[in-house]
């Protein structure tokens, strides 16, 4: 029994120092020689991958040339049950797009959109030499996370609300911040409605399940996905994580959850569209990523709970509530201070070059 236990935590320690491994080489600024130009171009790329993503499906590929960077959309990572439009697939490439373009900026170049790519591409970045200027937000990139645990509730100062507003706007783009705690309940309760509808929808339950990494071993294994740590859960072998999911992971016990993690947040930010296209979406995502990284580097956590946006009926009910007449709400995101939880990972840079 005693050798038993004895091996059993050695192979625990072995995967706690390969997650830890893959932290520290995935969430880091590397020193890459600036003369060196395939070296940088990589680089770029893998700073694009540190972007968020929907279920952290990583739904993006890239193609790099001599003075452009293609970012395609990589449809075998769709999750057609959360998101049948492929509006959240085209907002993970906007974030990686963000990624992209500061950290093109602190290599001295200029990441330029181009408008009507050609076929196959999502877009193209076209890159031209500029003036070196490493952002606040490109520094936040390897701190920034969706951080799902709960926040301590302080107030945000209103210098730092203008900075998140300033960050989170864009071409077609307006993000709403709730500061007022009924304005926050009444989203608590879409969150709860969405959440229900989910959990109760064997198609989006089956589709998360896929992507859950239920320890360690498994989110290093596959460098993608939700790790059951980033989300607060412990690490259980897969077959049991499977097994229990639908014992423990309930609409009534998610629900209060979600009830504690928005009551602990300072507020709520809605991103809302004027028109609805992958292109817009891109720019929701670009909004997002500036969002998520200006708040990174003023010590703000946040997190998104798309629940209300993701079920069609709540979407509506929530952008008669914001008074935004036919406009789209995008992305429903909490934020506020709080401690990190263990990240996410990343597959390598290699994996997504075409
Ligand atoms: C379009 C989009 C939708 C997302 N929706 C949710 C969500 O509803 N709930 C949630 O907890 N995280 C959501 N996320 C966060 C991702 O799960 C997260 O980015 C991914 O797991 C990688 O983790 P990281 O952001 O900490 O690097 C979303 C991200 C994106 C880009």
């Amino acid at each position: 029994m005693g050798g038993l236990a004895a091996v059993s935590a050695c192979s625990s320690e072995a995967v706690n120092d390969s997650y830890a491994h893959a932290v520290s080489s995935t969430w880091r600024h590397a020193k890459v020689d600036e003369g060196d130009k395939a070296a940088v171009l990589r680089e770029l790329v893998r700073y694009a991958t540190l972007a968020p993503s929907s279920h952290n499906t990583q739904c993006w590929k890239f193609r790099v040339e001599n003075r452009s960077i293609s970012v395609v959309a990589d449809l075998s990572r769709r999750c057609p049950a959360v998101d049948p439009d492929d509006h959240h697939l085209f907002v993970s490439i906007g974030c990686a797009t963000e990624n992209l373009v500061q950290a093109a900026l602190a290599y001295g170049l200029h990441a330029n959109a181009i408008a009507s790519p050609s076929s196959g591409e999502t877009l193209r970045l076209s890159l031209e030499p500029t003036k070196a200027f490493a952002s606040a937000l490109f520094d936040a990139i390897p701190e920034r996370q969706s951080t799902r645990g709960e926040y301590d509730g302080t107030p945000i100062s209103s210098s730092e609300l203008a900075m998140l507003e300033r960050a989170g706007t864009g071409d077609g783009v307006q993000v709403v911040l709730l500061t007022e705690s009924a304005a926050m309940e009444r989203v608590l309760e879409y969150v709860i409605q969405g959440n229900t509808a989910q959990m109760n929808d064997r198609a989006f339950v089956e589709e998360l399940k896929a992507w859950i990494r239920f320890n360690g071993s498994d989110a290093v294994r596959t460098g993608d996905g939700l790790y059951s740590g980033s989300s607060g859960n412990p690490s259980v072998p897969s077959w049991l994580g499977r097994l229990l999911f639908g014992l423990f992971f309930t609409a009534g016990s998610e629900n209060d959850k979600y009830a504690k993690k928005v009551r602990s947040s300072s507020g709520i930010a809605v991103f809302v569209s004027e028109t609805e296209s992958p292109a817009q979406w891109i720019e929701v995502g670009r909004c997002y990523e500036r969002f998520a990284l200006q708040s990174t580097a003023l010590g703000i956590r946040n997190a998104m709970l798309n629940q209300p946006v993701e079920v069609a009926a709540l979407r509506r009910q929530l952008a008669s509530f914001l008074g935004i007449g036919g406009r789209r709400p995008d992305l429903v995101v909490r934020f506020g201070r709080g401690p990190k939880l263990p990240p996410s990972l990343r597959r390598p840079v290699e994996a997504v070059l075409t």
